[in-house]
């Protein structure tokens, strides 16, 4: 059987209109940008996978945008909240893409999680998000597993992005690993290309489709590199092969003397 095949595209940060920017770029330039490369690479085809801050400041203008960018390509799109959304928000606009916890694609399943929590921008599981997820586990026993969410459960070694590591990550690791069959976890929010070990499960940050941040930085700092989004094919066999890819001819420079977001 071939393999299922996904893009992710993460932070995309859109305003309630097209010329909203972020750190100077705009940001649904940069988002039409990146569907553009991805149908260049000839994958227009694949399922996409949002993981989050879809709007900058949870605008319902802009859960419309998308809902309409998407609905005229006629793609196929998952999605989760980050930070900056708010979760009623995105299922009131967002028509056409109801929203989905647990998505069956061939022999795998994707789970999508809510690490978002009101008010703080770092990362939580709530008692109820935790318990939506150990049903699921067990209720996916057996099955090759991909897990998708906003923030990031490991320290991607910046000290203000660190400080918003999820901060009850141990109690959903000793889930993933008693479901024994989970083969990567996915993820937003740090605005890079980050790939680690969360104990033995790969984690992969991605950069967002706007700006991204310097790596190894103490404090907030955009980085020069452009757009970027991932690739994720997942084989019968239960293996995985991913990649980012970055946009190379994208014109906007980010504003480097951004001082936040
Ligand atoms: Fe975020």
């Amino acid at each position: 059987m071939s393999a299922v095949r996904i893009t992710q595209i993460t932070d995309l940060h859109l305003g309630e209109n097209e010329q909203e920017t972020l750190g100077g770029v705009t940001t649904f330039d940069s988002f039409r940008s990146v569907l553009q490369a991805v149908d260049t690479l000839g994958r227009s085809d694949t399922l996409l996978l949002l993981t989050g801050d879809l709007a900058s400041d949870h605008q319902p203008q802009a859960y419309r945008l998308l809902n309409r960018i998407l609905t005229e390509k006629d793609c196929d799109a998952i999605w989760l909240p980050g930070n900056h959304d708010k979760l009623e928000l995105m299922q009131a606009n967002l028509i056409n893409y109801p929203r989905r916890r647990i998505y069956h694609a061939g022999e795998w399943s994707i789970l999508l999680l809510d690490s978002s929590k009101e008010g703080q921008p770092g990362g939580h599981f709530s008692d109820a998000e935790l318990a939506f997820a150990e049903q699921s586990l067990k209720e996916l026993t057996g099955r090759p597993l991909l897990v998708a969410m906003h923030h990031s459960p490991v320290k991607v070694n910046s000290t203000w992005l660190d400080r918003q590591q999820i901060d009850n990550h141990d109690r959903l690791h000793q889930m993933l690993v008693e479901q024994g069959q989970v083969k990567a976890v996915i993820t937003g929010h740090v605005h890079q290309h980050h790939d680690s070990l969360w104990g033995t499960i790969p984690v992969y940050s991605t950069p967002s489709s706007c700006v991204q941040f310097e790596p190894h930085s103490d404090d907030f700092a955009l980085a020069e590199h452009p757009p970027g989004y991932r690739w994720i094919d997942l084989h019968a066999d239960g293996t995985l092969q991913t990649g980012v890819e970055f946009l190379n001819d994208f014109s906007q420079q980010c504003d480097r003397s951004c001082v936040g977001y």
